[in-house]
């Protein structure tokens, strides 16, 4: 076989296969631009002797890495969409602290892409919480990229990055400037985040082992077929506890999510929760 559209729909199906994401055909074209690098570096002349290299390599070669960190759309800011954060500020926090009496929230973040996500969950909570270090505060986050993840680990971002979605207030307060063009999230924030290499795929990654209040699982699904969304939302299900939050992307339509969650209003914005 040589013809690279053909080629380029079993690279889709090997995609779809190890990640779960959906390349259309129409998307093809974006999908040769991202590999291109790669084909250079691994020596490959065609496009056909690349899949039958990177078909045949285990999800912890580094070429393989490479592939995953260039097909994933790692796009976020802090902040994403605005109100997650004011109802969790608003609403979901004061709450907690009124109600829990064993002092524990966990919360899932995934994906966290390059982390503005579960670090803007940490700054909404620190500005809420009295004194959360009297609290057991633990946010679990990850992601299939290994770019993505290193960098969300690292907490380091650029100007224009920092631009998206942090005002002078949070930036002066919880970031230090390392240089004239970057910022690092204070050192005090990382601790309460657990991240981990996650494929939300993998019925035994470490997401799936722990009960959650929230789970944050935003702009993922939209680039899953309907299966993998339903899959995911039963298994989103059993680890979200009773009466626990589920926020998805702000431009996602799951078809199917209000059989299993009741759809809530908070200021005039739809969330779900898990009644059971
Ligand atoms: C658009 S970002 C969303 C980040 C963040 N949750 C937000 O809403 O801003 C999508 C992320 O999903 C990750 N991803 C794609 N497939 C995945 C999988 N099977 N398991 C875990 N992460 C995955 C990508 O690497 C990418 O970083």
């Amino acid at each position: 076989m040589s013809n690279s559209k053909e080629i380029l729909s079993l690279i889709r199906n090997l995609i779809k296969e190890k990640t779960g994401i959906t390349y259309k055909e129409n998307k093809d074209y974006f999908l040769e631009l991202k590999l291109a690098p790669l084909l250079k570096k691994a020596k490959c002349a065609k496009i056909m002797d690349f899949y039958n290299l990177i078909k045949s390599l285990p999800f912890d070669d580094n070429l393989f890495k490479e592939f995953i960190d260039a097909i994933t759309i790692n796009e976020t800011s802090f902040f994403r969409d605005g109100y997650p954060f004011d109802i969790l500020r608003i609403h979901i926090f004061p709450r907690y602290i009124q109600e829990k009496k064993n002092k524990k929230i966990r919360i899932m973040s995934v994906p966290s892409s390059t982390g503005q996500e579960p670090y803007s969950i940490v700054m909404t909570a620190l500005e809420v919480f009295p004194d959360i270090d009297r609290w057991d505060f633990k946010i679990v986050s990850g992601d299939i990229s290994e770019y993505a993840l290193f960098r969300a680990k690292q907490g380091r971002y650029r100007q224009i990055e920092v631009a998206r979605g942090l005002n002078a207030y949070f930036l002066g307060k919880y970031f230090t400037k390392i240089n004239d063009s970057e910022y690092e999230i204070k050192k005090d924030l990382k601790k309460y985040i657990e991240f981990h290499k996650i494929n939300v795929l993998d019925k035994n990654a470490i997401i799936w082992k722990e009960t959650y209040d929230i789970v944050f699982f935003r702009n993922i699904m939209i680039y899953f077929d309907l299966n993998t969304q339903k899959e995911l939302l039963s298994r989103i299900k059993d680890v979200l506890k009773k009466d626990g939050y589920l926020f998805i992307g702000s431009s996602e339509v799951i078809i199917g999510i209000s059989k299993l969650f009741k759809i809530e209003k908070i200021d005039r914005r739809v969330i779900y929760v898990n009644s059971k």
